[in-house]
């Protein structure tokens, strides 16, 4: 079923209410997601904004087909070929296959490699219009790695002006409304944080010089449509201050603690050192999840807005473990700047699991404090002693 946006804009994209995960494996979406097309009617001409993922395509086609007839589709604009936007674009052009196609070079490129179809693609770039009839134009404005490469979005100067931003933005949120003042704020901005977190934050320094020079374009902007989730209506002004933030060096007064256990000794450590940072810093809010058993994603979204991680795990097998492992690999893909970490861990004999994770922590670009803290065995009062004063230097670092 489509839904009215203005007397113009019309949303033609799916709900998916059962997604779980998305990237295959890498991104958990508890609250499901959702791909927005979107359909602008001007006077002369009738436009489609992206398409949906692939196993919706027959459903999208069908329901456009309600909307609008398709022969009266003038042209068509792939913001972003990831599939969850083209998936079906190949079903659609069946159907109108003479429609041009517009998208960036790389967009056709990608477009070419994913259905390796000889589509009447058409090329656009930063400040190219397509005219709708009136004074009504749609402006492209590239936005490359916002998320992929190939990425645009798109300014209707109808409507109090509106901009299609395709996957920045967005939110993998599942809704039956449409906009941001119809949804529950703070789930639907924790789900925000959590997507710039893991899908937007490695390309932060692209983020911010794009949301500046939009800034500097003194748009009229009355709504943001993203691709994914609700579109921002109420202040829309404000997702995009929050880019700024999140987009520089993002931190909050908190510290993260990610550990791993086998026998509860690195988990003692955890909560000793918890204690520390507590005591010394009360105004500090402290967070600890255990890698093997918490969602990978809520874990890194956690991080992203701390000042400070600490990783720990036991040494095993003269290294650290396979949940720690997944997560300072996805760390160092965040590519996060200006955060403070450190490392620690029980151990048996080797030992040097504490010394592996200050290492990758460096790798992944964090300011290591220290060399660490290391219990041998299980930790008596002493050690967790040790473990509480070792918090409360740690905090002192921040
Ligand atoms: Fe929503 Fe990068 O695709």
């Amino acid at each position: 079923m489509s839904k009215t946006i203005t007397d113009n804009i019309t949303w033609v994209g799916k709900v998916d209410w059962e997604l779980t995960m998305f990237h295959g494996n890498e991104l958990s979406t508890k609250r499901g997601s959702s791909y927005n097309a979107y359909l602008v009617r001007g006077l002369t001409k009738t436009v489609l904004l992206d398409t949906v993922w692939g196993p919706y395509d027959k459903e999208f086609v069908s329901r456009l087909k309600a909307e609008v007839p398709l022969d009266q589709i003038d042209a068509i604009i792939m913001q972003h070929n990831e599939t969850d936007h083209s998936g079906a674009l190949a079903e659609l052009m069946r159907e109108i296959p003479d429609t041009p196609v517009y998208c960036t070079a790389k967009g056709e490129a990608i477009l070419r490699g994913h259905y390796h179809k000889d589509w009447n693609f058409v090329n656009v770039k930063t400040g190219d219009v397509l005219e709708l009839g009136g004074d009504e134009r749609l402006t492209f404005i590239e936005a490359p790695m916002l998320h992929w490469p190939d990425t645009m979005f798109t300014y209707y100067n109808g409507g109090g002006g509106v901009l299609f931003s395709n996957d920045g933005f967005g939110q993998h949120y599942a809704s039956e409304n449409l906009f941001n003042d119809e949804v529950p704020e703070c789930e639907m901005m924790y789900e925000a944080l959590k997507y710039y977190a893991n899908i937007l934050s490695t390309y932060s320094p692209m983020v911010s010089r794009k949301v500046k020079e939009i800034l500097g374009m003194n748009l009229p902007l009355s709504m943001i449509c993203p691709s994914h989730g609700v579109i921002w209506r109420k202040e829309p002004a404000q997702i995009v201050e929050k880019y700024l933030q999140w987009s520089d060096s993002y931190q909050e007064d908190q510290v993260t603690i990610v550990y791993d256990t086998m026998w509860n000794s690195t988990r003692l450590m955890a909560e000793a050192i918890a204690r520390g940072i507590k005591a010394e810093a009360p105004a500090t809010t402290v967070k600890i999840f255990n890698a093997a058993k918490e969602d990978k994603n809520d874990i890194l979204t956690e991080v992203f807005r701390s000042k400070a991680v600490l990783v720990g795990s036991p040494t095993i097998n003269y290294g650290y473990s396979y949940a720690i492992a997944g997560i300072l690999e996805m760390l160092k893909g965040m590519r996060l700047k200006k955060k403070k970490a450190a490392a620690f861990g029980s151990y048996g004999w080797s030992g040097e699991g504490a010394k592996l994770i200050s290492a990758a922590l460096a790798e992944a670009g964090f300011e290591v404090a220290d060399e660490g803290c290391r219990t041998l065995w299980v930790p008596d009062d002493k050690a967790l002693k040790d473990a509480e004063a070792y918090g409360k230097a740690f905090a002192l670092k921040l």
